[in-house]
């Protein structure tokens, strides 16, 4: 088996529990050296997904507020969601630009990232099953494939609106739920939030190297260049307050981001 072809496998694995003991095979294997070719299996457009949770757009998805544990196992199914998500991204973007100029670190790390999203996945069911709860019963957020499809030609385009934009929006607003959590005397859940929060961080940073190392390989200024597919392919502007500190660990440095923030608007 290739790694290609083991991305394909979890991108068309539907069931969440299957999805995450893959990928911890998968990873496992590569570690261990039992795939060590790449290979060229192209993934699909999208990935599968299973019959529950049911899919609605953003703008139908009920409100919710974190002061009730209602509330509260919303926010941790809307994270599972997101995480269950980003399994499917680093495959994704393991399996759909072969033909870059990539080093095998490159595959390493996404093989890593995508280990780490199905802890992230698994810690956060575990922790909806202690309410009685499960990923798959509360309705989910339908947009999240939205940025990988519309970058799907260009991984310059992938990791400046998937890593370098939305996954930095979670080291945003991660310390505040984190604080909101543990004022409600929810310390477990507040745990895997920071946990998860700091994890993040090395993603980012992924992003922003190989995002970088293309730039350098196709002769582009990095800031700038970021700064065009942001617009092209990103509706609004980006949210401040920002988290500085984690971003600027993930090497993305504000002239990245201030710049098509709100607050930059004058
Ligand atoms: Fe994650
Ligand atoms: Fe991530």
């Amino acid at each position: 088996m290739t790694l290609t072809e083991a991305a394909c496998d979890v991108l068309q694995t539907a069931d969440p529990d299957e999805k995450v003991r893959r990928t911890y095979e998968y990873a496992k294997h590569w570690d261990e050296g039992q795939i060590t070719e790449i290979g060229n299996h192209l993934p699909p457009d999208t990935p599968a997904r299973p019959v529950r949770p049911q899919l609605l757009s953003p703008k139908s998805m009920p409100r919710r507020r974190l002061g009730s544990e209602a509330g509260r196992i919303a926010l941790i199914h809307a994270i599972a969601h997101i995480e269950l998500n980003a399994i499917d991204l680093a495959w994704d973007i393991i399996a759909r630009f072969t033909h870059e100029d990539l080093p095998k670190a490159f595959f390493d790390d996404w093989v890593k990232v995508a280990y780490d999203e199905a802890v992230h996945f698994e810690l956060l069911n575990d922790r909806l099953k202690d309410f009685d709860s499960h990923y798959g019963e509360h309705p989910a957020h339908n947009g999240l494939w939205d940025a990988a499809f519309e970058t799907r030609h260009d991984l310059m385009a992938r990791c400046a609106l998937v890593p370098m934009l939305l996954e930095p929006r979670g080291l945003d607003t991660t310390p505040a739920t984190v604080v909101k959590l543990r004022r409600m005397g929810d310390d477990k859940t507040a745990d895997i939030m920071e946990r998860i929060g700091h994890e993040e961080i090395a993603h980012v940073a992924a992003g922003t190297r190989y995002f970088n190392l293309l730039a350098e390989q196709r002769q582009l200024d990095p800031i700038t260049t970021y700064h065009t597919l942001v617009r092209k392919h990103y509706k609004g502007n980006l949210k401040a307050p920002f988290n500085e500190e984690a971003r600027s660990q993930a090497g993305l440095s504000t002239y990245y981001y201030k710049p098509l923030s709100n607050e930059s608007q004058t």
